[in-house]
């Protein structure tokens, strides 16, 4: 039962496979939390509503930790919604009005004392991922407008204790999704994004733990937003040791006008708890979007062939099918052509918002290239940046009211280019009818959908007085619109956001992109760290990594190209260098690793993944995916730079069954679950970039024979 209801209280206990969150209606009519950690057995294991801690100058009634924390009487801490009245009142105070209960869903409704406006607290529960969705939604049930200042997904409430650490993720454009860990003292920390898309240099992702979680111990509660635009996340600690973390679309700048009648729904915020630490919480939410999140979650990914840093800009027919020749030959499924086959793009200062084929380029169109493509046995996938125009294009000097901008005022460019107003509708209209034509008329099986520039000077001159602040939001909407909309008309086309790399990744758009673009940064060392990052909110089936050329053009090093496979083939592996560069001795080894990523496919991109030694701790990183069936284990090791006299220490495993046996596929050796947990793995690694796969194979007949060494 994922809800349980104790009318007599008042209070719901929301429960998973492992966890209960509790709230429950206080004395005066507000939602409290009550709890959030491991399951309780009996009612009383569960404080109630009103017993909350009194302090001189804070509320009688004690500090407020209200599920929704409307701002308004003397609730001080960060709003969870905020709203002007028509006759200027800013207090919001909620009141429960009824509960109702579906299946594993459940909604709280909330009434303002005076005003007519009513409040809905939506939880749904995931009980096998021990997740939480939660989302607002904002009903004006008056006769006048209401503004909404601030309106968060969520609110979540931990335990009250000594100390509390944030892990987040931070970094830029080809660093994306560093991991960070800090100790949090009263005071707030905000992670956010104000430039319009989910961002480089934050994601919306957070775990908090008490100071003493590891990978596979300890508490740690943690979630993420699903939301592409305007964000922030706010962990606010008290001096009276209590930690509230606010998620949801960012009140900068923002303003939403709520006619008589209009509801305002927020994005969800996914929230859970576990009791064996960081590994097992991004295990929950690898699990969760596979299942209920991700587009075509359940299907396997596809190795595919990019062309970008092949050939850049200068895409021609003949180019393009020279290099699907090599693709094909090397085990490649799906073969994409980047930017410039469009308008006058022959570089990054023209040709965005023309979207006709470049007749200079590609002769006949594109239709010899993806015939040519499919007849080597490949999807053909193509690039677009539909959001954004040059300002040498013809569609812009068609209408250049259609960007972002305020009148008679500069338009800073980014990437030599301006963002299409996708709250305007004209504007949704060409943009999804560009993409429709271009679907309907070529066999296209992939699209990556390219963002290359943050806001600026957002406005809307055209807007309806007062929504001209509701663009942060329309824009996604809008753009989540458009992508279930193509989707629905193109099933069978697969999608990957990207923005600049890893600009805009976030369970949001996951629900329409099959995969991420994980950072231009495609160095394979620099990747772990970025990868290991990606890893603790985003499944690996997810995280599309290529293989690119050595000497690497981001940072000049030099890697082997073991090594830049291995660490490419821990996501949906890619190819992104130019293959006529290869020798033959590389075509035939990198086919090789083609074949071998096949083979551990499965158990990469929909396996349990444990990150066995981070990259920033020693010159070794180590990560395994142990398969759903359980019958085999991928292990990664990749040493850095060996000092002198060092050698590898030893990888242990972790998720094996301790009393199966399981044989090292390549030299055979075979131990029990727990011997290669507890022993590890040891590798002669050595020397700068030295990688290595091992995987550990099920025993299948070991059953009886494992039990007669027991008996020995
Ligand atoms: C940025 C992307 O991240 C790259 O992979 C590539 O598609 C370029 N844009 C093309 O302009």
């Amino acid at each position: 039962m994922p809800i349980i209801s104790m009318p007599e209280r008042k209070a719901w206990v929301l429960r998973t496979n492992h966890t209960d969150y509790a709230i429950g209606v206080d004395e005066s009519g507000a939602l409290q939390h009550l709890y959030w950690g491991e399951k309780l057995s009996l009612p009383d294991d569960y404080p109630g509503a009103d017993c909350r801690q009194a302090w001189i100058w804070e509320p009688e009634d004690g500090i407020s930790r209200e599920e929704t924390m409307p701002w308004g009487k003397r609730n001080f801490a960060e709003p969870g919604l905020k709203v002007e009245f028509a006759d200027r009142t800013r207090d919001l105070v909620l009141h429960f009005t009824g509960a109702h209960i579906e299946n594993d869903t459940l909604r709280i409704e909330l009434q303002d004392a005076l005003k007519s406006l009513q409040v809905t607290a939506c939880y749904r529960v995931f009980g096998e991922f021990d997740l939480i969705e939660r989302s607002l939604e904002v009903k004006n049930t008056g006769d006048a407008p209401a503004n909404i200042e601030q309106a968060m997904s969520a609110i979540w409430h931990l335990p009250v204790y000594s100390s509390y650490r944030l892990t987040y993720l931070t970094g830029h454009w080809g660093a994306e999704t560093q991991l960070r860990r800090e100790t949090l003292h009263e005071g707030k920390k905000i992670i956010e994004a104000r430039r319009g898309i989910t961002g480089h240099t934050s994601n919306p992702f957070f775990a908090v733990d008490f100071g003493d979680a590891a990978e596979e111990y300890g508490h740690v509660y943690f979630g993420g937003l699903a939301f592409s635009g305007h964000w922030k996340i706010v962990a606010e600690r008290t001096p009276y040791q209590t930690l509230q973390l606010a998620a949801g679309i960012h009140d900068f700048d923002f303003r939403w006008l709520l006619k008589p009648g209009e509801t305002f729904v927020t994005p969800v915020c996914v929230g859970g708890f576990t009791a064996d630490g960081y590994g097992d919480a991004s295990r929950k939410l690898h699990g969760y979007q596979q299942e209920h999140v991700q587009r075509n979650g359940g299907e396997l990914r596809k190795v595919l062939y990019n062309s970008w840093e092949a050939t850049y800009f200068d895409v021609n027919e003949e180019n393009q099918k020279r290099l699907a020749e090599k693709a094909a030959k090397l085990g490649v499924e799906r073969f994409v052509v980047d930017d410039g086959w469009f308008g006058q793009r022959d570089d990054d200062t023209a040709g965005l918002g023309d979207w006709h084929v470049n007749r200079t380029k590609f002769p006949n169109g594109l239709k010899p290239l993806i015939d040519y493509v499919t007849s080597l046995g490949m999807d053909f996938g193509i690039w677009v940046e539909p959001e954004m125009v040059n300002p040498d294009s013809e569609r812009y000097r068609q209408h250049p009211d259609w960007v972002y901008h305020f009148p008679d005022r500069p338009r800073s460019e980014g990437r030599n280019q301006l963002v299409l107003n996708l709250a305007r509708e004209d504007v949704q209209a060409f943009v999804f009818q560009t993409l429709d034509e271009l679907l309907s008329t070529h066999e296209i099986s992939f699209v990556k959908w390219d963002m290359n520039r943050y806001f600026s000077e957002p406005g809307w001159p055209c807007a309806e007085a007062g929504r001209e602040r509701e663009i942060w939001v329309r824009h996604v909407n809008a753009l989540y619109d458009i992508w279930r909309r193509l989707q629905e008309k193109h099933p069978h086309v697969q999608f990957e956001s990207c923005a600049g790399g890893g600009g805009r990744v976030d369970m949001g758009i996951m629900r329409f992109a099959d995969q991420f673009w994980t950072s231009d940064n495609t160095d394979a060392l620099d990747r772990l760290r970025i990868q290991w990052g990606y890893s603790h909110a985003y499944n690996s089936k997810s995280m599309v990594c290529w293989v690119t050329e050595t000497v690497n053009y981001m940072n000049g090093r030099r890697i082997p190209l073991k090594f830049r496979f291995h660490s490419a083939m821990m996501g949906t592996l890619g190819i992104g260098m130019n293959l006529n560069h290869l020798t033959p001795q590389e075509i035939e080894e990198a086919a090789g690793y083609i074949a071998q990523y096949k083979q551990i496919r499965p158990v990469v991109q929909e396996g349990h993944c444990y990150r066995l030694s981070p990259p920033e701790h020693s010159d070794l990183t180590s990560v395994q995916y142990v398969g759903r069936d359980g019958l085999q284990a991928v292990v990664f090791v990749f040493r850095h730079a060996q000092q002198f006299g060092h050698p590898a220490f030893p990888v242990r495993p972790c998720g094996l069954e301790p009393y199966m046996r399981y044989r090292n596929e390549e030299t055979g050796e075979v131990r029990s679950g727990q011997g290669w947990m507890s022993r590890g793995i040891q590798l002669k690694l050595t020397g700068d970039y030295d990688s290595a796969i091992v995987r550990l194979l099920q025993v299948q007949d070991n059953d009886k024979e494992f039990h007669s060494f027991e008996k020995n």
